[in-house]
């Protein structure tokens, strides 16, 4: 006899967990599918974001940052710092204990909404009278259990795309998973793609001391931000340290020596071969909607693996649902813990919405990029008539006291209504300086609203008023 659910959700990542426990939170009886086991052999939640996403990441930048300040800019301060050396087993073992515990802190979570983990591989296999039926394949093959549920929540993700030509092992040539691993620091790294994860973890080895190498295929450099933030990055990035080509075209990869060696075909369309230790293969994700059983219900994935929904993630089946990484839209933790949120109450009956103009972006390297809105460039091609606002971090008291005064806020709005249709960030803190303009954003607040509105000082956020008071020329303290 199988178990019945009110709510099944498939992966466990920030989509899924977050899915779970809202419905939770509401009433439902819910289960959960999840199939990841750590590198210890354990099974684990919280899916790529937790284990080998988001906060492994981030953990890694903030132990490179440190070993850069401590090795480059202490002495500003007056302090004298000696034999800086790291200790990368020590390090990326710290970064393990921070996975472990977000992913421990999951499970209690589960354990204190009663949501049920299912263990293992979750497949859809049909459905009768309004139940959908989900069989979980455990470790052992042989142990399948199969539930129904009323409402399905597929939210499985996303894996790393890669190249025919570029095989990787996870030992020499990388994904995010293998990247994260490292066991010393490469004196010559090679990155494929400066998309976000190249510039965030070619970042990361190059604070530790590699001789990093990116080699982009688009002529364009963060094509998706807006033209001022992509222009001021190119030149702290390629002064820090980052070589990055752009335009190349890559062939196949030699691994049969001691070192890697990549040719390829530059700009101008000379050929050359890049030589390295190891090398990082970032060139976007792909949906995880294969051996699902999707085909069970009729639902065939769109020709590059997603799973087509609406504006409310509602795929054409009454009852079934698709969030995260596993959707259009960006591939962003933040997006699908919204879209899980957002589901959760469409199946309890109410009318949530999600505004994904409001969604913001952040790339951390150092310093961090931020945004949310319009690019300056959408907006000349949408003919929107805009104005806008600028100020640099290096006119800001607090910037200089932290050493933080490279980039600056650029705000961007309505030539008529004052409506503020996008905000632009270089900053050491742009993670945090954005959500204030989110709020913004998401209150339809006009830029004098964010310049009358009392930021603290010294602050950061000093610079995001300025900016906006910019946009009707009349920035305080510039
Ligand atoms: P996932 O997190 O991929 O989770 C899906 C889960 O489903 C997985 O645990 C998987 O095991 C499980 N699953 C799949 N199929 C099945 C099945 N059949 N049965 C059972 N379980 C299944 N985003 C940000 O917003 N900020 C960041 O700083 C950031 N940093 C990143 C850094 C890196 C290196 C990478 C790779 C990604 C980063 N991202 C970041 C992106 C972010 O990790 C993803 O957008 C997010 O994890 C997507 O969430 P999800 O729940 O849709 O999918
Ligand atoms: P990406 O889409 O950000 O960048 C991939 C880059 O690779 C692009 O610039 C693309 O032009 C390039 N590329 C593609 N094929 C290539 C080829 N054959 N040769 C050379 N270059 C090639 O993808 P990435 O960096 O893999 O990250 C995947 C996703 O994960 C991101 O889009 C983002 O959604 C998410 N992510 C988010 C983070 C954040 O929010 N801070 C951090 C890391 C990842």
């Amino acid at each position: 006899m199988s178990q019945r659910y009110d709510v099944i959700v498939i992966g466990a990542g920030p989509a899924g967990y977050i899915a779970a426990i809202r419905a939770a939170q509401l009433g439902f009886k819910v289960a959960c599918v999840e199939k990841w086991i750590s590198p210890a052999g354990e099974p684990a939640l919280g899916g790529t974001c937790l284990n080998v996403g988001c906060i492994p990441s981030k953990a890694l930048l903030a132990s490179s940052e440190e070993f850069d300040k401590a090795s480059h800019h202490l002495h500003e301060h007056g302090i004298t710092v000696q034999g800086v050396s790291v200790d990368v087993a020590r390090m990326v073992a710290r970064k393990d204990g921070i996975v472990s515990k977000m992913t421990k802190g999951i499970e209690f979570l589960f354990r204190k909404n009663k949501i049920t983990w299912l263990k293992g591989h979750g497949r859809v296999a049909g459905s009768a009278d309004g139940w959908y039926r989900v069989e979980v394949t455990g470790s052992a093959p042989a142990e399948v259990e199969v539930s129904e549920t009323r409402n399905l929540i597929i939210a499985t993700g996303s894996k790393a795309r890669h190249l025919p030509a570029l095989p990787v092992d996870n030992q020499r040539i990388c994904d995010n998973e293998g990247a994260l691993a490292f066991t010393e620091v490469p004196a010559r790294l090679g990155v494929i793609g400066a998309g976000v994860i190249g510039l965030e973890l070619g970042s990361v080895w190059r604070r530790l001391g590699s001789r990093v190498t990116v080699l982009e295929a688009m002529p364009g450099f963060l094509a998706a931000c807006d033209e001022a933030v992509a222009k001021e990055c190119w030149k702290i990035f390629t002064r820090q340290g980052l070589d990055i080509q752009l335009g190349v075209k890559i062939g196949e990869v030699d691994t049969s020596g001691t070192t890697i060696k990549l040719p390829y075909v530059d700009a101008k369309g000379a050929a050359a071969v890049l030589e390295v230790d190891r090398l990082i293969v970032s060139v976007g994700r792909v949906p995880n909607t294969t051996d699902l059983g999707l085909e069970t219900l009729g639902l065939v994935p769109d020709e590059r693996g997603f799973i087509e929904v609406d504006d409310h993630c509602r795929t054409r089946l009454p009852g079934v649902f698709a969030i995260g990484d596993v959707v259009r839209g960006p591939m962003l933790a933040h997006k699908g813990e919204d879209e899980g949120v957002m589901v959760a109450e469409l199946i309890a009956g109410q009318q949530p919405h999600i505004d994904y103009n409001c969604i913001p972006w952040v790339i951390y390297t150092s310093p961090e990029i931020a945004w949310v809105g319009r690019t300056e460039q959408q907006l000349k091609a949408e003919g929107r008539e805009y104005k806008t606002g600028q100020f640099p971090f290096a006119a800001n008291g607090r910037a200089l006291g932290m050493q933080a005064t490279e980039g600056f806020v650029k705000v961007l709005a309505d030539a008529r209504t004052d409506e503020v249709l996008g905000v632009h960030i270089i900053a050491a803190t742009a993670s945090d300086l954005i959500a204030e303009a989110a709020v913004a954003m998401e209150f339809k607040a006009s830029a004098e609203d964010i310049a009358r509105v009392c930021h603290p000082h010294p602050s950061m956020s000093e610079v995001m008023r300025e900016a906006a008071l910019a946009t009707d020329r009349r920035a305080l303290n510039m």
